[in-house]
């Protein structure tokens, strides 16, 4: 999986055991991005439906989470890896833009990844393999980039993974169906449209900065699209002319978490958010306080590391402060008072 800001790697032992707790069988993942959460649940046996507006994180979903490991051929999918990996490279806009204009990847990794990215289009475009040969490949991708871990900018030195061969990876797939969808998390429990679920995990952004603008590179590659772009990062142009997530405004942010709050269709609500966003604890409660009975479980974790080293600009100079390495995590849960207790039980006192 790739570098992730706000990914919930280092909360999935938690989460499936919320899960297992919660008796449910069919969860939402509501901002899914890079699935890691959408895959606990259905690697516990929940058909999961996961949503992200990024078109990275539809692609990540529709093979980690859509794709059905036993309708796929493993022999066909490992060979169809390996041709990718083997074939020769094609300067593209890859090459141009994101490593000679930028330099988030080495030229020798990006006229491969170009002529990758082309021949995913020309020879696998409608088969059920593309979202897993795509996923691999910008998996592949992330693991030779010059990035914190952000794509606001690249190192200033190339990163020493970025000397290393591009080098694709059969992602790990999972047995049962699921769903992927891209769009709008508020308007779709608005219109009702994905359903209900005895489970939804909300992990909305908490703060003005735009997915697609951290990890424009993976939105052009997904999207293949050329775009114009501006900047030293050579960002899409979209990210600076559409508007933003309603979750990156901070005047409205809090009255659209509490309306897919109370609107997710949904036995339990567990929601992830943390004591830099623009909502307190107590808020918090009480904006879940209308599902029922709530409970905050606490985790003191260290932030990502772009903040503990600190932003540079292209010239190396740092980019303001380092203010402070650790934050606090909290996962909220409501829902009816047994369901909520015995899940919060399980998971052992984390009231601070
Ligand atoms: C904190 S991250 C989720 C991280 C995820 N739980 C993981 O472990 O990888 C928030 C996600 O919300 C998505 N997002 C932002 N605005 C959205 C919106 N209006 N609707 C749906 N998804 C949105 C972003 O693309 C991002 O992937």
């Amino acid at each position: 999986m790739i570098k992730y800001l706000g990914s919930k790697r280092r909360l999935v032992p938690v989460l499936e055991t919320l899960f297992d707790f919660s008796g449910a069988r069919t969860a939402l993942d509501l901002f899914t991005g890079t699935t890691r959460v959408a895959q606990a649940f259905k690697g516990r046996g929940a058909t999961v439906t996961a949503v992200d507006s990024a078109r990275y994180a539809e692609a990540f979903a529709q093979c980690y989470v859509a794709t059905d490991a036993r309708d796929l051929d493993a022999g066909d999918l490992a060979a169809a890896v390996d041709h990718l990996d083997g074939l020769p490279g094609e300067e593209g806009y890859v090459t141009e833009v994101f490593c000679r204009r930028s330099r988030f990847l080495r030229p020798e990794n990006g006229v491969r990844i170009d002529a990758i990215r082309r021949a995913l289009d020309e020879d696998f475009a409608g088969s059920p393999l593309f979202p897993v040969l795509l996923t691999s490949l910008v998996e592949a991708a992330d693991r030779v980039d010059s990035t914190t871990g952000v794509q606001m900018a690249y190192l200033k030195a190339w990163a020493a993974r970025a000397d290393r061969a591009l080098c694709l990876r059969v992602p790990d797939l999972l047995d049962g169906a699921g769903t992927a969808v891209r769009g709008d998390a508020l308007e779709l429990v608005r219109d009702g449209s994905l359903g209900g679920f005895d489970l939804a995990y909300l992990d909305p952004p908490y703060n003005r900065h735009r997915y697609t603008a951290n990890y424009h590179v993976w939105e052009t590659l997904v999207a293949w699209d050329a775009p114009e772009h501006y900047g030293v990062a050579c960002k899409r142009t979209e990210v600076r002319d559409e508007p933003t997530s309603v979750f990156n405004r901070k005047r409205e942010m809090p009255a659209a978490l509490a309306e897919v709050v109370a609107g997710v269709d949904a036995g339990v609500v567990v929601l992830s958010y943390n004591d830099e966003s623009w909502i307190t604890r107590d808020e918090l409660v009480d904006l879940c306080a209308v599902r029922g009975e709530v409970r905050v479980l606490v985790f003191q974790q260290d932030r990502y590391v772009g903040a503990r080293i600190g932003i540079h600009g292209p010239d190396g100079r740092p980019v303001g402060e380092v203010s402070h390495t650790r934050n606090v995590e909290y996962v909220v849960l409501a829902g009816d008072a047994a369901t909520v207790r015995r899940m919060e039980a399980a998971v052992g006192d984390r009231s601070r």
